[in-house]
């Protein structure tokens, strides 16, 4: 374990955070993790913030254009998340084709407040620009939308380095901020 750099006093976090792609793991290792993330819980105060991670990974596995990740701390999965292409508009940017979606993005309940969460967003930004590489698309980074009262989520995505691009009213669950990080290099 170490400290995170810019982790608050009394903030330690697990330096050994990965993201697995789903799609890409052989059948038996995506089994055991499908099996892990059905273990995931969202508190009840989350639910209106993000679905139920085994459905969520599962529908990414399903779609084409989806690419679901399950966030794995100490060789066990603590989080789920997805890249999607082509829908960046779901979250208030002005097209869908030059940014990233991230969606479904949630750390287990018993395990949030230790720097997962900011540590897993900064990895889907270089996952995301890894897929656009492989695949020659022409995303420039990733973006998001999270509820205005929900000051987790903005904080651990304000702490991996996404900036605040004003206010998206789309949607059914309230105010949005569209939070954007533009690949490094
Ligand atoms: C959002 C989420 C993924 C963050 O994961 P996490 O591992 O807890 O995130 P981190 O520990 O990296 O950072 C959480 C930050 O929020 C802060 N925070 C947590 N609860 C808070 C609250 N009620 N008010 C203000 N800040 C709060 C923490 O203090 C921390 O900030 P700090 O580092 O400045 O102290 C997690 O809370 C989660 O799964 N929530 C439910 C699903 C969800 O909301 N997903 C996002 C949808 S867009």
């Amino acid at each position: 374990m170490i400290r995170a750099g810019n982790a608050g006093p009394g903030v330690v976090v697990a330096d050994n955070v990965w993201l697995l792609p789903l799609k890409d793991l052989d059948g038996d290792a995506r089994a055991v993790k499908l099996g892990e993330i059905a273990g995931l819980e969202v508190s009840a105060e989350h639910r209106m913030f993000v679905g139920d991670p085994l459905r969520m990974a599962l529908t990414g596995l399903a779609e084409d254009g989806r690419y679901p990740y399950v966030i794995d701390s100490d060789g066990t999965a603590v989080g789920v998340l997805t890249l999607q292409a082509g829908a960046a508009t779901l979250a208030g940017w002005p097209d869908d084709h030059t940014a990233w979606l991230l969606r479904g993005f949630a750390i287990d309940r018993h395990r949030q407040g230790r720097g997962l969460g900011r540590i897993a967003a900064a990895k889907a930004v270089v996952a995301a620009a890894k897929l656009t590489a492989a695949h020659g698309r022409r995303e420039a980074g990733v973006v998001l939308s999270v509820n205005e009262a929900n000051p987790a989520g903005l904080a651990a995505y304000r702490h991996a380095g996404f900036v605040d691009h004003g206010q998206y009213l789309g949607g059914t669950s309230g105010p949005q901020r569209i939070m954007y990080s533009r690949f490094t290099s």
